[in-house]
């Protein structure tokens, strides 16, 4: 069955995979990023899909924004990933990069963000059969995953399933199914040179869980392999 997807934060990393992953499934793409002028991979492969991908400028943390694209769609939305993220300072008690400016843009991107464009493209979700919000988060937010490091992107991942069993809660009537997804450790610019897996494979994985998520998976945390996860 053929679905359309949203895919924040589609310019590199995980975004840009799951975005190729999706054309080449035969899916429609509704690909966002914050600067298209210089997203020559994404843009090209949006000029390549012939007319199954559009590109949308947005700061996810910029709620006019996502709004405004979500308005000018009149089709629906089957599969609204929420991607876009960042990592904030990552050492332990003593990081002076845990200032005020990047702690507020962790919670604002990690955090807010995917509550901005759940509420943007809600309209849009409703006019699926089948609507489902797949948050991408990370086991470093799980409160079973012990580590000394990175304080605001742990707690704003955890802060980001907690939005999720909100948004899952509240929009579960509706027939829409929400739920959080770990990518991997993953080798893109955030994970390292070092991390496990590719962002293809990741990619892969995710968006396998996807296309199969319905309200079974509402409100729960999922490996990108399907396994599940303790929040
Ligand atoms: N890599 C890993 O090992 C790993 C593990 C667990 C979870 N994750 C999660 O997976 C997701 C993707 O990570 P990644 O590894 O692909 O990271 P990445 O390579 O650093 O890419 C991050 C993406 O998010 C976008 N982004 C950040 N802030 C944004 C904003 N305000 N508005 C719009 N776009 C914004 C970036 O856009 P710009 O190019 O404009 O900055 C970029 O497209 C993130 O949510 C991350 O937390 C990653």
């Amino acid at each position: 069955m053929r679905l359309t997807y949203v895919v924040t934060g589609a310019n590199r990393g995980i975004g840009l995979q799951m975005a190729k992953r999706v054309l080449t499934l035969g899916h429609q793409l509704v690909a966002i990023c914050r600067q298209p002028d210089t997203a020559h991979e994404l843009s090209a492969l949006v000029q390549e899909s012939n007319g199954f991908a559009t590109l949308f400028a947005a700061d996810v943390c910029d709620a006019q924004d996502l709004a405004d694209i979500a308005q000018g769609l009149d089709h629906s939305v089957d599969v609204l990933v929420c991607n876009a993220g960042v990592m904030s300072a990552r050492g332990g008690i003593s990081d002076q990069g845990n200032d005020a400016a990047s702690i507020s843009n962790a919670l604002m991107t990690n955090v807010a963000s995917p509550f901005f464009t759940a509420r943007a493209f809600l309209g849009a979700l409703n006019r699926s059969s089948a609507p489902r919000i797949a948050i991408i988060s990370s086991l470093m937010g799980s409160q079973q995953h012990q580590g000394t490091s990175a304080y605001f992107y742990r707690a704003s991942k955890a802060g980001a399933n907690n939005i999720m069993v909100s948004l899952a809660n509240e929009l579960q009537p509706q027939g829409i199914a929400v739920a959080s997804f770990h990518p991997g450790w993953v080798r893109t610019d955030m994970g390292g040179d070092h991390a496990d897996i590719s962002p293809e494979e990741s990619a892969h994985g995710l968006v396998q869980q996807f296309d199969s998520m319905s309200l079974a998976q509402t409100g729960g945390f999922f490996n990108y392999d399907g396994k599940p996860l303790p929040m």
